[in-house]
């Protein structure tokens, strides 16, 4: 199939190749042979494919869309969310770690939405390098939420507008608390600029086509958190994904999320709330939902040592009493392998590739150490070695299985109940 350039706005032809035929866009070469001192930020595959042929279809930009009431933005957010199958199990923004190849494996484990990590909407818009390494999508690859984090509506604006056409939500990061945040004046730190962070939300849902979401974090004081969350879905938010940790609880594993705030913030508002934060397998899911009445969950840190948790399965940690039997023949070790195969379709920066094989063989590595040592000690990565690697663990035995109770199926989508339209 010929590539087709669909909008002039997605910057790299690669990627849009990539988007409309990932085999076409895939170097047979795969070549990982990078020699530079930097190779893990070289992409694991050389997007050898140039669409330097591609066809120019070139539509004219569409025109803001007509303002709407309030009632109908919110029958219009939960109409979009039903066309979507109503996602309930979501992969959460991770910068490095949400990326093309970690959010498909994610999808075939019974994930029913993604978060692409969080892109710099300046840097975006001004930098196709950027653009090219730091977003990649396929046609598969929804329903898919684009995350920016911004502090001009002007620039987010811009940036939205190269993702547009290729995403379901375009996210903004009220919720990053890292330092670079702070010096950046960008995520949680507009928490103490609520008309900045009601400008972009406006702007944004004023002149975009597909609807805005919100990802934020709590205050101390629920009742400034109700209050935030309403000012968002009063400036056009369509969705707002609530991780219920402060700004200064940035330990996740220290700090439990508040589900009763999550649950204040649903009975609030009238359109789509996701909630985030303590999601280890699928009974928190089921706890998660029915305490808070959330449409929806994230999960992040769990996702990544086992990509395969909505499909039900559970790492050695949080396995129940009476699942010594439950092993389902499925472990951490397959998955990375479907991951690499993956990669080698949708290429990626190594450092990504490395991150995500650190993860999810955590619990490997802590029975055969010397092989992470070998790992680090790997200077430029390539798929071969990463197979052996992974070969190498099974030889040297201690298998680490997941867990799956008989007949524990995983959840099916929701339909949205009429109530909540
Ligand atoms: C490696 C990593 C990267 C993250 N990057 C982002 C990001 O880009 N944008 C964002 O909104 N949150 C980011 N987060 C936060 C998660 O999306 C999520 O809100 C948080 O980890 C709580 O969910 P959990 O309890 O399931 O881990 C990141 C978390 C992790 C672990």
């Amino acid at each position: 199939m010929r590539p087709r350039r669909l909008a002039p706005l997605l910057p790299d032809p690669r990627r849009l190749l990539r988007y409309l035929n990932p085999s076409a866009a895939m170097s047979p070469a795969a070549a990982h042979l990078a020699t530079a001192a930097d190779a893990d930020e070289d992409l694991c595959a050389s997007a050898a494919a140039d669409a330097a042929a591609a066809e120019e279809l070139v539509p004219a930009p569409p025109l803001p869309p007509p303002p709407v009431s309030a009632e109908e933005r919110v029958e219009r957010a939960w109409a979009h969310w039903r066309r979507l199958g109503a996602p309930r199990l979501t992969v959460a923004p991770m910068v490095d770690n949400s990326e093309l190849p970690f959010r498909m494996l994610c999808r075939r484990y019974g994930a029913d939405a993604a978060y692409t990590p969080m892109l710099h909407s300046r840097i975006f818009s001004e930098n196709e390098k950027y653009r090219s390494m730091e977003f990649t999508t396929c046609k598969e690859d929804r329903p898919l939420f684009v995350q920016f984090c911004a502090n001009d509506p002007d620039i987010l604006l811009q940036a939205a507008k190269m993702v547009e056409p290729y995403c379901d939500y375009v996210d903004i990061n009220f919720g990053c608390p890292q330092r670079i945040a702070r010096r950046g004046n960008y995520g949680a730190f507009l928490m103490d600029n609520l008309p900045l962070v009601k400008s972009l939300v406006q702007n944004l849902s004023a002149n975009l086509h597909v609807p805005v979401s919100c990802k934020i974090r709590v205050f101390p004081q629920l009742e400034d958190t109700l209050a935030y969350a309403k000012m968002l879905e009063e400036a056009g938010a369509s969705l707002v994904a609530v991780h219920g940790r402060t700004r200064d609880q940035k330990d996740g594993k220290k700090f439990r999320a508040d589900w009763d705030a999550i649950k204040a913030v649903k009975d609030a508002l009238r359109i789509p709330v996701l909630a985030n934060g303590n999601i280890r397998h699928m009974e928190d899911v089921k706890d998660c939902l029915e305490h808070t009445g959330a449409d929806g969950v994230l999960s992040a840190e769990t996702l990544l040592e086992n990509p395969a948790l909505f499909a039900g399965f559970r790492t050695k940690e949080w396995k129940e009493d009476g699942d010594e039997n439950g092993d389902s023949g499925l472990d951490q070790a397959d998955l990375v392998i479907e991951y690499l195969k993956l990669c080698e379709q949708y290429p990626v920066p190594w450092r990504m590739i490395r991150s995500h094989v650190h993860k999810m063989l955590g619990d490997w590595f802590r029975v055969h150490p010397e092989v992470r040592e070998e790992l680090n000690k790997q200077p430029i990565l390539t798929f071969e070695w990463l197979h052996d690697m992974v070969m190498r663990l099974k030889q040297l035995g201690g298998r680490v299985p997941l867990y799956r109770k008989e007949g524990s199926i995983p959840m099916a989508r929701n339909e949205v109940a009429t109530e909540n339209a």
